[in-house]
């Protein structure tokens, strides 16, 4: 998928893609989640895990180029307390895809022993990559896979259409059948997916939107809004800060105000194309 984008998810659509990743689940070993390692939480799916009836998720925390190396590797470390295998990667420059074979080959070592007492030496890991909309799937299995060629797949309960690649004699990858949606019923998820650009801005109002980025980021990275617009009152509420922010940059409108808009506008693309840094947007609650 090319454009951030607002997809209405239907309660048909859902169905239709629970049944569809019920149908594959006998034929895969794990899903591998790709999720946005800026916003880890809200990146994720509410129901895969049970949808993949307790099938190993490895976790690909992508777009680790944009994220907080020091939250990453924090991310990291919590899913293994969990027993979750995590890996970072960059799906834009290739970092870290290397990791990925061997994760799964560790995480599924239990199945090859399996396969091999079974006498199915031979037998491929196969697993189901999924993710909701703009975390990088695609990008994902393009480096992966490279030049690897889908191949359809032909079981019964299968759908046309299920796009299976090879990417070594041990590891297979399926691509996701349908879409996977995000905990869109809660507001701050809808937020954070919009501050990272994976929905689209106008179904929620700019200024609010920059608001609750400021607000966020004046308590995680004060010290990388003050590098990146000079020295600014922090302690001032989130509105003000975005006015102060204007001014800094000469967004200003007849009476002296700052052009809010503006403002709002400028702090978004500069979150996004990480001008003001590499910032991680959530972190790990280890109470949760
Ligand atoms: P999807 O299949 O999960 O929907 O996601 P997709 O691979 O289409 O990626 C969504 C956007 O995220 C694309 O940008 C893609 O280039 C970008 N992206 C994917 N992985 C990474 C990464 O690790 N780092 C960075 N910085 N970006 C990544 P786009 O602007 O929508 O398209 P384009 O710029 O590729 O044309």
């Amino acid at each position: 998928m090319s454009e951030a984008q607002n997809i209405q998810w239907f309660p048909g659509h859902m169905a239709k893609t629970r049944r569809q990743i019920k149908a594959v689940m006998p034929l895969i070993d794990a899903v591998a989640e790709v999720v946005d390692a800026r916003i880890p939480v809200s990146s994720r799916n509410p129901e895969l895990k049970s949808l993949t009836a307790g099938k190993p998720i490895i976790i690909l925390l992508n777009k680790c180029d944009m994220a907080d190396p020091k939250a990453t590797e924090e991310w990291i470390r919590y899913y293994k307390t969990k027993g979750i295998s995590a890996i970072g990667i960059d799906c834009k420059n290739g970092k870290g895809i290397n990791q990925f074979k061997d994760t799964v080959k560790t995480a599924l070592a239990d199945r090859l022993n399996y396969y091999a007492e079974k006498g199915m030496v031979g037998k491929p890991l196969r697993v189901m990559v999924a993710g909701i909309p703009n975390v990088g799937k695609s990008s994902f299995i393009n480096r992966i896979a490279g030049g690897s060629k889908a191949k359809a797949e032909n079981r019964p309960g299968v759908t046309r259409g299920n796009q299976w690649f090879t990417i070594d004699k041990q590891l297979e990858l399926l691509d996701t059948p349908g879409i996977l949606w995000p905990r869109f019923e809660d507001k701050t998820v809808g937020e954070h997916l919009a501050f990272t650009g994976a929905v689209k801005d106008r179904i929620l109002d700019t200024e609010l939107l920059a608001v609750r980025l400021l607000e966020l980021l004046a308590s995680l990275y004060p010290e990388k809004l003050t590098a990146r617009f000079g020295e600014l009152d922090l302690t001032a509420d989130s509105f003000d800060l975005l006015c102060q922010i204007g001014k800094k940059r000469g967004m200003v409108i007849r009476g002296g105000e700052t052009d809010t808009e503006r403002a709002a506008n400028m702090l978004l693309e500069e979150y996004r194309s990480c001008k003001i840094g590499n910032l991680t947007l959530e972190r790990v609650n280890y109470n949760a």
